[in-house]
């Protein structure tokens, strides 16, 4: 374990690591990693409200001549952009025969069903009846009323991101077999970082938990850990996460490099499989941000780092899938321990 002191976190961007500790020999967090407090905090987000509000996708897939797909809880939606170019969306079969409407051009805001020509501006229209759409600037968002059953909201609750003009963005898709819960318990476990990820994180120390111990007062963890960069090479971090609604779970680093950065995961429910098994979306939205001078570059060379920054996600949510899948047998079994 050896974190950065605070004060001087922001001075020093890169670190280079003296003595590079093998992965066996680094300090257990079993220990801290109670499961208790990891599900407290897992209660905690959620009863906390959504509005009904699901990530459905990235708001770059609103660009082109086809809707943007996803399904909730077995219901298939649609959005795309209007007439008068604001995002729309309902149900994703046809009100004449049940056509894919995923598979459908859009033509000057108009979805055409590829079947025999149904046209849909967005407003109810023959039997389909349009939901509740947001369109945050990075992630699409559907309402589903008879899906979430609580009182619904406006808007979905969107977390405070960097200026997306000093930003870097990319958004991850994976799907698990479990529940969102087992997503977001992943996530309030900042203790297996080090351990289960050892190819990204190192010296990795929890400061803060929402059980009163270390310095975190929020409902939040607090993190102190270094991103393996190349090598010996570390970018030392702070890093606090929260769980903002029933299925979000964010990550701010607040101090070090990159400080205001953020990594959203959100958690959609997809629907059963055909064992009938549960289905869970990840959408991991990541908005990089950095004071140094040398980030202009890197965001002009935006187009060739988002496939990379989605690749370094998608190795982690490869692990962390594992883990809520795993976590979701045991459960389902009544197997899971604490
Ligand atoms: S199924 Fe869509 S128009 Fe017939
Ligand atoms: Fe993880």
């Amino acid at each position: 374990m050896n974190p950065v002191p605070p004060g001087r976190r922001g001075r020093l961007p890169l670190s280079l690591r003296r003595r590079p500790v093998p992965w066996e020999r680094q300090r257990p967090t079993w220990r801290d990693a109670r499961p208790g407090v990891i599900a407290g905090a897992l209660e905690r987000a959620r009863a906390r409200p959504s509005g009904n509000w699901y990530v459905v996708g990235a708001s770059a897939g609103l660009r082109g001549d086809r809707p943007l797909a996803g399904t909730v809880a077995g219901r298939e939606v649609v959005v795309w952009r209007g007439p008068d170019g604001r995002p729309v969306g309902g149900p994703g079969a046809c009100p004449h025969l049940g056509a894919p409407l995923r598979d459908s051009p859009v033509r000057c805001g108009t979805l055409r069903c590829h079947w025999h020509g149904l046209a849909l501006d967005g407003s109810p229209y023959a039997g389909w009846a349009p939901l509740p759409v947001h369109d945050d600037g990075l992630l699409v968002w559907v309402r589903l009323d008879e899906v979430g059953g609580e009182a619904p909201s406006d808007a979905p609750v969107v977390v405070r991101r960097p200026e997306r003009a000093r930003a870097l963005t990319a958004v991850y898709t994976g799907t698990g077999v479990c529940e969102a819960e087992d997503v977001v318990a992943n996530r309030l476990d900042p203790w297996h970082g080090a351990w289960l990820h050892p190819y990204s994180f190192v010296d990795l120390a929890v400061v803060g938990s929402p059980d009163g111990s270390g310095s975190g007062t929020e409902d939040a963890f607090t993190v102190d850990v270094s991103f393996k960069v190349a090598g010996r090479l570390v970018v030392p971090v702070r890093a606090v996460f929260t769980a903002p609604g029933p299925r979000t779970v964010v990550m701010r680093i607040t101090e070090g490099e990159g400080a205001g950065s953020v990594v959203e995961t959100h958690a959609t429910p997809l629907g059963p499989d055909q064992r009938g098994r549960p289905r869970t979306v990840v959408t991991e939205a990541v908005v990089a941000t950095s004071d140094r001078l040398g980030f202009a570059v890197v965001r002009r060379a935006a187009p060739l780092l988002r496939p990379l920054v989605r690749t370094a996600s998608g190795r982690l949510w490869r692990d962390d899938l594992a883990y809520a899948e795993r976590r979701w047998r045991l459960r389902s079994a009544g197997r899971l321990p604490g």
